[in-house]
């Protein structure tokens, strides 16, 4: 059993200091407002009282506070206690945030492993529970068995910016999903259908447009999305169009589709109307040299 820190007991700090108790490891936690330390005192946690004595009393400390800003608030108290030390931050940020502050927490002499959670709360320890890592594979190596008991444990590689990269992009297609049924189901709500009835017909439905997106992978990385066309984006640009009119006519809001069709007709124009609308991607990926 390992002797672990946890530094913020939020709802997810509470979830993963929970499991590590279940587990049986020796459990350090710290928290800006103590109060919320009290329901795992019960179960054997110990608390002190600063982020430096929590980073002091363990080789390994998982932080999860609400966001970067609080995360270098965080390191600001507790610098003194880092060299020598391993610091593993799943607390939500973008990429840079995450080279910047593997950057700062290894110059103060620590290992820095940066960490995506895949999951809720109440889902930390389950079979569906999933953490992206990225940053030092030597601390990764020494402490994966006690963090594969949070989830299913995931290394990326060295750059710490990736875990965030990837667990930023699998929420943008949470989104887009979200986004899709949002529409779908105000479209239908304008002649009083219930959203739950209709899902019927729409769960299905998506689940077997999930089967288009392998073969939209393989045109994007091949960059030929002239293949194996069987819905080109001119025909696929004038029936989004004509969805957006008829959400138009049923007075509904059309926000949330607008730029993907300004896309559509961006690409028409330029002469690619016979290729399949995978081709869009070309038009939002980064430009080579930036
Ligand atoms: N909840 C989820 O479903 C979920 C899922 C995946 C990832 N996450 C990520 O997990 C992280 C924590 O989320 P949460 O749900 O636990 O949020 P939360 O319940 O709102 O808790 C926020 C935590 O951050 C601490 N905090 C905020 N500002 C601070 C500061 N300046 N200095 C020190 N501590 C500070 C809070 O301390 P106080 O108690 O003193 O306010 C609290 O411990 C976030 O980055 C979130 O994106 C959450």
């Amino acid at each position: 059993m390992a002797n672990i820190s946890i530094l913020g007991l939020g709802a997810m700090g509470q979830a993963l200091a929970t499991r590590f108790l279940q587990q049986g490891h020796r459990l350090t936690v710290w928290n800006r407002t103590p109060d919320k330390a009290v329901p795992l005192l019960a179960k054997g946690a110990r608390e002190v009282k600063s982020a430096k004595d929590a980073i002091a009393a363990s080789d390994v400390t998982v932080m999860c506070v609400l966001d970067y800003a609080a995360s270098a608030a965080v390191i600001d108290q507790a610098a003194s206690a880092l060299p020598g030390r391993t610091l593993v931050n799943l607390t939500n940020g973008t990429p840079a945030q995450a080279r910047a502050m593997a950057e700062r927490v290894t110059g103060l002499g620590a290992a820095y492993l940066d960490g995506g959670i895949m999951a809720t709360p109440p889902m930390i320890g389950g079979e569906h529970a999933l953490i992206l890592y990225s940053g030092s594979k030597a601390a990764f190596d020494a402490h994966a068995d006690a963090l594969k008991d949070l989830g299913a444990a995931n290394y990326l590689g060295t750059d710490a910016g990736l875990a965030s990269l990837h667990d930023l992009a699998l929420l943008s297609g949470m989104y887009g999903l979200f986004a899709g049924f949002f529409h779908a189901s105000a479209l239908v709500d304008s002649e009083g259908i219930p959203a739950g009835a209709f899902f019927k017909l729409l769960g299905p439905w998506m689940t077997a447009m999930m089967g288009e997106l392998p073969g939209y992978a393989e045109k994007i990385d091949s960059g030929r999305h002239d293949k194996d066309v069987v819905s080109n984006l001119g025909m696929q640009a004038a029936s989004l169009d004509n969805i957006l009119t008829a959400t138009r006519e049923q007075g509904v809001a059309t926000d949330l589709l607008d730029p993907m069709l300004d896309l559509f007709r961006k690409r028409d124009s330029a002469g690619f109307g016979h290729e399949d609308i995978s081709g869009i991607f070309e038009l939002i990926r980064r430009k080579s040299g930036k």
